[in-house]
């Protein structure tokens, strides 16, 4: 019998940047670049939306060259090898947990590529640009189109069933990620006080230190596959 039977694996940008791809607080994060404000709110986007689309369009180019590392890659090998339920989290915006074959992903932050519009609820797939003259499909109307980012005092996505994921989970890892947004952040608090087993897979201690039973420092590359082949072996 495996040691766990539902697992839940919130990840943060922290996965990705052995990717290459930036981290949003780190000395050159993207918010040190770009202020949250001026392009992750919802005043921003009513402000100025060819500003924020041409954010979105420019990190869509990084996003789409960026391959799965072995961390991502590790998370398939759990889900084909482990026999349990193993839903991932992301609170990240590009899509390296479907390049690397992951399933059961959540993006409760939204997706780089795809738009939603804002006149019919439509959304459109595309790593193409989408700015204020995109039409849309559905309702032939133009310039409604928003990226399906889920900015700053909107509603976080897929929210009903993450809570149901993390009541009923055993075991909970956190992966790279600063534990400062809320309510990802309170996250590991829920699976906690629902009995699952919680490690932390970062570089440093976050703030969410208390609610965590293990810690695993050091580069996602490296402790998660390890950490995902002792379990496997563990199980065989
Ligand atoms: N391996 C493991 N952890 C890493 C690695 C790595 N190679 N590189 C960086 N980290 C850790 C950092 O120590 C940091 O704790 O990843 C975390 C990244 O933190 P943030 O930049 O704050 O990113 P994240 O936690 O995903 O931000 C959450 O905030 O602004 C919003 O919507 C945005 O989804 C984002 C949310």
């Amino acid at each position: 019998m495996p040691e766990y039977k539902n697992i839940v694996i919130l990840t943060g940008a922290g996965i990705s940047a052995e990717s290459g791809l930036a981290t949003f607080r780190s000395s050159n994060g993207l918010w040190n670049n770009h202020p949250v404000e001026d392009v992750a709110t919802v005043e921003a986007f009513q402000r100025n939306p060819a500003y924020v689309h041409d954010f979105y369009n420019e990190l869509k180019k990084e996003l789409v060259k960026a391959q799965p590392n072995p961390a991502h890659l590790a998370i398939t090998k759990l889900q084909k090898e482990y026999p349990a339920k193993i839903s991932v989290v992301t609170q990240n915006v590009d899509t390296l947990h479907e390049k690397a074959q992951n399933s059961n992903i959540y993006h409760i932050h939204g997706q780089i590529n795809q738009a939603v519009c804002q006149n019919c609820g439509h959304i459109i797939e595309t790593f193409g640009d989408v700015d204020t003259q995109t039409v849309c499909p559905n309702c032939q109307v133009m310039g409604m189109m928003k990226p399906n980012i889920v900015f700053f005092g909107e509603n976080l996505l897929y929210m009903d069933k993450v809570d149901s994921l993390l009541r009923t989970c055993d075991l909970f890892l956190s992966i790279g990620t600063s534990g400062v947004v809320f309510p990802a952040a309170a996250f590991v608090q829920i699976a906690k006080i629902n009995g699952a087993h919680t490690i932390e897979f970062n570089l440093e201690p976050t703030s969410n230190n208390y609610y965590f039973d293990q810690h695993i420092f050091g580069k996602a590359g490296t402790t998660l596959p390890a950490f995902i082949d002792e379990l496997i072996k563990n199980n065989k």
